[in-house]
C-alpha cells in the first residue's frame, strides 16, 4: 500500500523570527512569492501524498486561509482574464485534500504529531516541518518521494539526514548508525540536541520523516525532555528499541526560514533559480557587491 497521509506541523511560535511572527505564521514568510508552506505541500503532492493534516495553533489562522478557496479573488482573476495566475491560485486549494487540527499548547514537536493520530490512524504517514523546504540535486525525485521509497522497500521508519558542521550538531537531533548501500543508513542511535562530545555523528534530523504508526504509541510514553518539551526524537529513541529505523542521507540541499539569515539566503538562492527574476537578481547582487 503506497504512503498516501502527510502531517505538517506548523504551530511553533517562531521566536526566532519576531517581530515578524508575532502575527504572522512563520510557515507563511514567503520564498519569492509563495509560502514556505505551500513549498512543502508541492513536495508532498511531489511525491504521490494526496492527504494532508496541518497542525495548527493561535495565530496561525492565514495558513488555513492560504489553502482555502477564494471565490472572490478567482473571478476578479477571472475577469481581468489573467488565466494564468488564477490556475496557479485554484491549484492551491485543490492540490491536495488539506485538513487542519488544532495543537491546545505548545507542548514541542512529539506532542504536535500526537495531533495527527485520529487522521492517520493505523497507516504509515510522512512527516514534514512546516519552516523547512528540501530541494533534491534530482528535479524529478523530491526528497521525500526518495524516502518513501526506502519506506517502501523496508517497511520500516525513515528519517531524512543531513551531515552538518560539528559546532551545529547541538542544534539538531543527530543520528548513528550502520552504512548499507545507497545513501541508506540503519540507525542505531538518535539523541536529540547533544553536546557536541557525546553526538555519534554529524548526521542531523533534517525535518522530513516517514513513520509507521506505532510511533504514537511511543510519544504517548515519551515524558518531558529538552526544554520541557515532548521531544519527537525521545519518542523515535524508544521506538528504535522494538523497531528498525532508517536513515536516507539526501542529495540535496536543506532550506530552514525559521531564522533570519537562513530566511534572506534562501530567498536569493532559489530566487536566482527563477525564470522570471534569476538574471536581474544575479545582475542586481553583483552590482552591489562590488560596490561594497
Ligand atoms: C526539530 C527536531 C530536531 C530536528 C530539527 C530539524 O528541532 O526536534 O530533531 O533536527 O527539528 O530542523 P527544532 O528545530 O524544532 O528545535
Amino acid at each position: 500500500m503506497p504512503v498516501t497521509k502527510a502531517v505538517i506541523p506548523a504551530a511553533g511560535f517562531g521566536t526566532r523570527f519576531l517581530p515578524a511572527t508575532k502575527s504572522l505564521p512563520k510557515e507563511m514568510l514567503p520564498v519569492v512569492d509563495t509560502p514556505t508552506i505551500q513549498h512543502v505541500v508541492e513536495e508532498c503532492v511531489q511525491s504521490g501524498i494526496t492527504d494532508i493534516l496541518i497542525v495548527i495553533g493561535r495565530g496561525k489562522r492565514a495558513i488555513e486561509e492560504h489553502f482555502s478557496s477564494s471565490s472572490e479573488l478567482e473571478i476578479r482573476l477571472e475577469e481581468k482574464g489573467q488565466t494564468g495566475l488564477l490556475n496557479q491560485i485554484r491549484r492551491i486549494s485543490t492540490m491536495a485534500s488539506i485538513h487542519f487540527a488544532w495543537q491546545k499548547e505548545q507542548n514541542g514537536l512529539g506532542d504536535a504529531v500526537s495531533c495527527g493520530q485520529t487522521f492517520v490512524g493505523s497507516d504509515p504517514f510522512a512527516l514534514l516541518l512546516g519552516d523547512t523546504i528540501l530541494r533534491s540535486n534530482n528535479p524529478e525525485k523530491p526528497i521525500l518521494r526518495q524516502m518513501l521509497d526506502v519506506f517502501e522497500e523496508k517497511q520500516e521508519s525513515v528519517v531524512a539526514l543531513e551531515e552538518v558542521e560539528p559546532h551545529r550538531v547541538s542544534r539538531y537531533g543527530i543520528a548513528g548508525g550502520e552504512n548499507l548501500d545507497g545513501n541508506v543508513i540503519k540507525l542505531n542511535q538518535l539523541i536529540e540536541k547533544p553536546a557536541a562530545e557525546e553526538a555519534p555523528s554529524r548526521l542531523a534530523i533534517a525535518g522530513r520523516y516517514v513513520f509507521r504508526p506505532e510511533i504514537f504509541h511511543y510519544i504517548a510514553e515519551t515524558p518531558r525532555g529538552k526544554n520541557n518539551e515532548i521531544q519527537l526524537t525521545d519518542a523515535m529513541v524508544l521506538m528504535l528499541q522494538n523497531h528498525g529505523m532508517y536513515g536516507l542521507r539526501f542529495a540535496g540541499k536543506r532550506y530552514d526560514i525559521g531564522n533570519k539569515l537562513d530566511f534572506i539566503k534562501t530567498n536569493i538562492e532559489l530566487g536566482l533559480q527563477r525564470e522570471d527574476i534569476g538574471q536581474d537578481l544575479a545582475d542586481y547582487l553583483k552590482r552591489i557587491v562590488t560596490e561594497t
